[in-house]
């Protein structure tokens, strides 16, 4: 197995992953990272990790078709079977989703199905609940709608701005994508229908 992690800007997750590929808790190399964006720090944290990494500018592709294009011949190039998008901004088509069918991993930081969507802080605090947190889920060809593998939750203060519980969410998000991919790459899910069980 190897696995392509795909980026949008800072990267925080892909460090936690760097990370875990590293103590050995992930078995399984990271083999590229890509960002649709240029100069942004998740190509920086691939490359002092030595890992290959590419920018497949989306603003220089002439639609979204021949973007993905771009993005499946770069994954396959570098032997990817396993796909994890970390911080990744764009909504991927049927076709990158059947390309990569049940191999692609996604995490969202609110409780799916609450809170799609790419505001999900925002939209949180505006709504007013007290309990948020994230999620990591197999993608399938909806947003954000594909069978939940962990969650994991934090509360909500009154206090909290954007940027508080953000915060507070990631530093969630980096214990539990690196246990999700664990758990992925050691055969210990079971997709049946929307349920994935962990196996012991
Ligand atoms: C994180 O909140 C993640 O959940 C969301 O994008 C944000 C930035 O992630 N998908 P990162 O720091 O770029 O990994």
């Amino acid at each position: 197995e190897k696995i392509g992690v795909l980026c949008s800007g800072r990267g925080t997750n892909l460090q936690s992953i760097i990370a875990a590929v590293e103590s050995g808790q992930i078995p399984a190399p990271i083999g590229v990272v890509l960002t649709d964006k240029p100069d942004v720090m998740a190509l920086e944290r691939a490359e002092k990790a030595g890992i290959p990494n590419f920018c497949v500018n989306r603003k220089e592709c002439s639609d979204k078709q021949e973007f993905e294009e771009k993005l499946v011949e770069k994954l396959r190039e570098h032997g990817v079977t396993l796909v994890v998008l970390a911080g990744f901004m764009r909504i991927l088509s049927p076709y990158f989703v059947r390309a990569f069918k049940g191999r692609i991993l996604n995490i969202h930081p609110a409780l799916l199905p609450s809170f799609p969507g790419a505001h999900a802080h925002r939209d949180v605090l505006e709504y007013g609940v007290k309990v948020s947190g994230v999620t990591v889920h197999f993608v399938d060809e909806g947003m954000d709608s594909g069978p939940i593998i962990l969650q994991a939750a934090v509360p909500v203060e009154d206090d909290d701005t954007e940027d508080t519980l953000a915060a507070r969410v990631l530093v969630e998000e980096h214990k539990i994508y690196p246990r999700a991919i664990e758990l992925y790459l050691k055969n210990k899910l079971k997709v049946e229908g929307r349920m994935v069980r962990i196996l012991k």
